[in-house]
């Protein structure tokens, strides 16, 4: 009777391990088994009931059948292991010829490389970079840089305003304001970045622009400093050929105040389509750095005196490379900013 029991087990074994097709499919019909609750275990506890006779006998052919068992489960894990392998090798397959994704690598943005060659000309003249945040306080876009409390770049219709004492800049000015405030002369920075104002664009007019401001603040410093340093770098930046003048002007933050034009470094002054028949291009705004600003930072104007300058970058850029439209710079059309590099 036990032995039709095993041999009934051992087809079960066979029927079943022929339709396992994975090792967790194998690894239940060992557990069904061999088991501790399996099939075959069940039998093999039950011949304590047995004559010892019987249970020699019986014992054998269940060890046999066991063993068989075995190898028939040790037979298809190899066989499914095998299988699960190319199975996952053939989906894993990395295709070596085919062609990679093509990866665009941009360049640096015209207006960037302006302020990099900007700043490495007054780098080299001893002057170190800074930056200020564009949101900006009132006090620090305005008051402390002197300007009367009815100047009309205050208005809303002019400025950017987020609270009533916060802003967004509208000049690079208030840099010099918190270099002032944090350290004491001699002072030698400049600080290029980000500027705003209520405007609608155009060719020449953009809410938001680039402007490099300088400040530099030690004893004995003169307006023939400023003339040259600034001189000298409009030569620098567009030829060594270009004179500079300057014209008087008014800014609140300076006395005397000053706009700096260049002669034309297309028509070295004749008069061309560039500087309009003119012969000069206005290039900045300067001046002698008013007492009040330098009394906001603590300075003692009795010792030291400084000179400040202003340039607009989009102007520079504008000029030295042709550009007709402010615009341009700003629709990252890549067909125009690949054309600076
Ligand atoms: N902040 C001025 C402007 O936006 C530019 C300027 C003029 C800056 C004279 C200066 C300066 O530092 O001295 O128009």
């Amino acid at each position: 009777m036990q032995n039709t029991q095993l041999s009934a087990i051992l087809n079960e074994a066979k029927a079943q391990l022929e339709k396992a097709v994975s090792r967790s499919e194998t690894d239940e019909v060992r557990v069904k088994l061999l088991g501790k609750k399996g099939k075959l275990t069940e039998i093999l506890r039950s011949m304590g009931s047995m004559s010892p006779d019987d249970r020699k006998k019986f014992g054998k052919s269940a060890n046999e059948a066991r063993a068989e068992i075995e190898g028939l489960l040790a037979r298809k894990f190899e066989e499914v292991k095998a299988a699960e392998h190319a199975l996952r090798f053939s989906a894993e397959t990395v295709d070596v010829t085919e062609p990679g994704a093509d990866i665009r690598i941009g360049v640096r943005h015209p207006i960037t490389l302006t302020i990099d060659e900007i700043s490495r000309i007054f780098m080299s003249m001893g002057f170190s970079v800074t930056e200020g945040p564009e949101v900006e306080t009132v006090f620090n876009n305005f008051d402390a840089l002197n300007a009367a409390p009815n100047h009309p770049s205050r208005e809303l219709t002019d400025t950017f305003y987020i609270t009533g004492d916060t802003l967004l800049r509208t000049q690079t000015s208030p840099v010099q304001i918190r270099t002032l405030m944090r350290r004491q002369p001699p002072i030698k920075v400049i600080a290029p970045g980000r500027c705003f104002r209520v405007d609608t664009a155009d060719a020449t007019h953009s809410p938001m622009f680039h402007q490099v401001e300088g400040l530099l603040v030690d004893e004995d410093v003169t307006m023939s400093d400023l003339k040259g340093a600034l001189d000298s770098f409009a030569k620098r930046m567009f030829g060594a050929d270009v004179r500079t003048r300057f014209r008087p002007h008014f800014f609140p933050f300076t006395e005397p105040s000053a706009e700096m034009d260049m002669s034309c470094f297309k028509c070295g002054g004749k008069g061309c389509r560039v500087c309009k028949g003119g012969g000069w291009i206005e290039i900045l705004g300067c001046g002698m750095v008013h007492p009040n600003v330098l009394k906001v930072g603590g300075v003692d104007t009795e010792r030291y005196t400084g000179f400040a300058f202003g340039m607009g970058v989009e102007r520079i850029a504008m000029l030295r490379h042709g550009v007709d439209d402010i615009r341009l710079f700003y629709e990252n059309d890549m067909r125009f900013i690949e054309q600076f590099k």
